[in-house]
């Protein structure tokens, strides 16, 4: 019998069976367990079928690259953690050694392999297969235990442990694992990115040698290659095999694509570390963080079972993500008791939910030069306390939220000048380069974060304080303890996680926010201990197009923080409608950063119908099937949520930019149920965002958000009317919709019309 995920026993050893057969999802896995080798994925892809013993193992074989002429005499084995010894010539998983140099070369093997099927996984709640490999090699005195889990998603989690075994110290400098994939996936899809402009897609061919992405910032970067994709050549939103990987970690991490001369190609990732960061003594383990791999047709389905794996965690927040108004783009530093409580004011007056008082509230922080690291209020900008602002916030229904960057330090500040020793930096004379004026507060000591826990624990007990936005607006440039230059960002990251889960052990309910100059920090390790990311400082909606749809490629929006900001982006100072502004931030969780006191009645009364639309939609948006779509016209970009169980949907189309001559509109809609009947309302709030003159089917459909199960709750506590019912709006098969569509009209540039689409008939 071969072993696979079906068969009923909950927990056995598998020693002796050479095939493993694993599959869920639509996917397979296929791993040699050869006792004495390092375990290999002999498959990973499209899933399989049955297949019994024989077949697993012929499988097994079939994967084994044939040896060359004039090369290794035993073909080479490419390993979960790739060796040398196994004559894998590419960048070996351990790369490390004894001083002086023994141990550089480990030949790890297979001593014992447990299976287990669980019901339900602890992290992401659903049932998973999860086989541990204990490894060893007794001649250099190295053990290692590979976890590898099959997830209910088809999502693959990997993850790895070194231990020493010997007396001699063992010096890590990287701890790699790979996934093979085939030669046909030869385009690799991964991201760069600045402040301002995260996460921008960038494609290139395979090629032999390594596509290496390293992040050395000590945080998750705005350019980190944070999902690293390699596919058949062209992969779209709905075509071509893709596998990818991610690894969930803050601090320093990396992703590779390697292909050798021999003809294999790995997917890669794990820690980036620094020398001196790992030695392990006898008996000391190092852990890597974990590793997700996906596959799937076309980038959607990709996509799909990460958003479906982050939705199933038991502390996934649920799907009221309330409204919320942020300060920081009305106010910055200008903390004036009066102006914050009229702002809040007239929040409440919108239907905010969530009031968040951002940087500038603490120790000296009356700019961005001074008093960071002193969590404190202010007196001398808060003369009585953050009470009253809290008071009234709260009086008016709101949750209140506040901000902190617990991992960094002003020189100019309490905390540097008693304890200078805190600060990160190479060495006891020199401390790094400032980066906005800023340095890095070393969590690693101690005493250092015992301080700055204890000073926001002051504060989350003195308030009643729901939310949390955690800052981290630098790099960890030459981050070192002082006292004896050795390198701090591994603790550092690692001391950051625990700060973290501590706070929310100790206040359970209180939501964080993971912010790092913007979006520099999205990744599932902070994922595991916070509710939302900032997407970027760059609210310009234009922009925001790109960047959320990207950040959308690993997280589901109801964790990607998205607001609506003044007319003029303040970035980049381009002028928008409010109507795409709001279109462009409603697919995530929906905020408003924009001094209201500026906003003319009228963009208030259009800005209260988007919070109004926003609450109908937000249990579709944040349970729903995301599904972007490939149109004809470059220009313009259609993407949209379908309910889990068909239905409703709602799409949007948006035009980037004007389309080109020889282009015609044309809007589809994939993902209805075929047989069924949808009806079409276009349901932007405010003016008309067609442009100069609608297409038929689209002025027949200008209505609005027709009642659904769904949105009920809310369309009954805010007294939405109700629709008719009235036939006037088009309707059509959710097959012909997705097929045929309609022509739209040549939209203006930077607008974004919304279709929603309720099912009338069928099934
Ligand atoms: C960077 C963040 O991304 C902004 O939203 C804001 O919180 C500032 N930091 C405050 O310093």
């Amino acid at each position: 019998m071969p072993v696979t995920a079906d068969t009923p026993a909950l927990h056995r050893s598998v020693r002796g069976a050479r095939g493993l057969h694993l599959s869920r999802a639509g996917v397979s896995l296929v791993l040699d367990l050869t006792m004495g080798r390092m375990p290999a994925v002999a498959y990973w892809g499209r899933a399989l079928g049955t297949l019994t013993t024989a077949e697993v193992d012929l499988l097994c074989e079939a994967a084994v690259v044939a040896p060359n002429q004039n090369a290794l005499d035993v073909p080479p084995r490419l390993g979960l953690l790739p060796q040398s010894a196994d004559g894998w010539l590419g960048e070996p998983g351990i790369v490390g050694a004894r001083t002086g140099g023994a141990g550089f070369a480990p030949r790890l093997g297979l001593t014992r392999a447990d299976l287990t099927t669980d019901t339900e996984d602890a992290a992401s709640g659903g049932p998973a297969d999860h086989l541990a490999l204990h490894l060893e090699d007794p001649d250099l005195r190295l053990g290692a235990l590979l976890e590898l889990d099959l997830l209910e998603t088809g999502l693959v989690r990997l993850q790895g442990s070194l231990t020493n075994l010997a007396g001699a110290p063992f010096h890590l400098r990287s701890f790699t694992l790979a996934l093979p994939v085939p030669a046909e996936a030869a385009e690799i899809l991964d991201f760069a990115g600045r402040w301002t402009r995260e996460r921008e897609p960038q494609r290139l061919p395979v090629a032999v040698g390594q596509h290496l992405r390293e992040n050395r910032r000590g945080r998750t970067g705005a350019d980190s290659a944070y999902l690293m994709h390699v596919g058949t050549p062209g992969f779209t939103w709905d075509e071509g095999q893709v596998w990818a990987l991610h690894t969930a970690f803050s601090g320093g991490h990396r992703h590779a694509v390697e292909r050798t001369s021999a003809g294999e190609t790995i997917l890669a990732g794990g820690e980036g570390l620094w020398p001196g960061e790992v030695t392990l003594d006898e008996g000391e383990t190092y852990s890597s963080p974990a590793l997700y791999a996906a596959y799937g047709d076309g980038l959607d389905a990709i996509a799909e079972r990460f958003h479906r794996h982050l939705r199933a965690r038991p502390h996934h927040p649920s799907t009221r993500r309330p409204v919320t108004l942020n300060v920081w783009e009305a106010v910055y530093f200008d903390h004036d008791l009066d102006g914050l409580k009229d702002l809040a004011d007239r929040a409440a007056a919108l239907g905010v939910e969530r009031y968040v008082l951002d940087d500038g509230w603490f120790g000296d922080r009356r700019d961005d030069y001074a008093g960071l690291g002193d969590w404190v209020v202010s007196e001398a900008a808060w003369p009585n306390g953050l009470g009253p602002l809290i008071e009234h916030v709260r009086g008016l229904g709101m949750e209140f939220g506040l901000w902190f960057e617990p991992e960094m330090v002003n020189e100019d500040s309490d905390v540097a000048r008693a304890h200078p020793e805190w600060i990160a930096g190479p060495s006891p004379d020199r401390l790094p380069r400032e980066s906005r004026h800023q340095q890095v507060l070393n969590l690693a000591i101690e005493e250092a974060y015992a301080h700055v826990r204890d000073q926001m624990v002051a504060v989350l007990e003195a308030h009643p304080i729901d939310y949390i936005k955690w800052d981290c607006n630098r790099d960890f440039i030459e981050s070192g303890i002082r006292a004896t230059g050795a390198p701090t960002v591994r603790e550092q990251s690692l001391a950051a996680y625990r700060l973290a889960d501590e706070l929310r052990a100790r206040f359970p309910g209180l939501e964080i926010e993971a912010c790092a100059s913007g979006g520099a920090r999205v990744d599932l390790g902070v994922l595991e201990r916070a509710d939302r990311v900032w997407v970027s400082d760059c609210i310009d909606p234009h922009e925001r197009q790109v960047m959320n749809r990207w950040t959308n490629q690993l997280i589901p929006l109801e964790l990607m923080g998205s607001h609506v900001a003044s007319g003029a982006s303040h970035t980049t100072g381009r002028l928008h409608s409010l109507g795409y502004r709001a279109a462009t931030a409603l697919f995530g969780h929906l905020g408003i950063e924009w001094d209201l006191r500026e906003a003319t009645p009228g963009e208030l009364e259009e800005l209260a119908g988007w919070v109004a639309l926003y609450k109908q939609v937000r249990e579709l948006l944040f349970t729903g099937t995301r599904v972007r779509v490939s149109l004809g016209d470059p220009s313009l970009w259609g993407h949209g949520v379908v309910a889990a169980d068909g239905s409703e949907a709602l799409y949007s189309l948006t035009a980037m930019e004007r389309s080109g001559a020889a282009q015609t509109g044309r809007m589809r809609f994939p993902g209805l149920l075929p047989e069924a009947r949808y009806r079409l309302d276009i349901v932007n709030p405010g003016a008309d965002p067609f442009g100069l003159v609608p297409s038929p089917v689209m002025a027949a459909a200008r209505g609005e958000i027709a009642p659904t199960p769904a949105n009920a709750r809310e369309r009954a506590a805010h007294g939405a009317a109700v629709s008719t019912g009235e036939e006037s709006s088009p309707v059509l098969t959710g097959r012909a919709w997705e097929l045929a569509g309609f022509t739209t009209p040549i939209l203006s540039p930077d607008t974004s019309v919304l279709f929603h689409f309720t099912r009338v008939t069928g099934d």
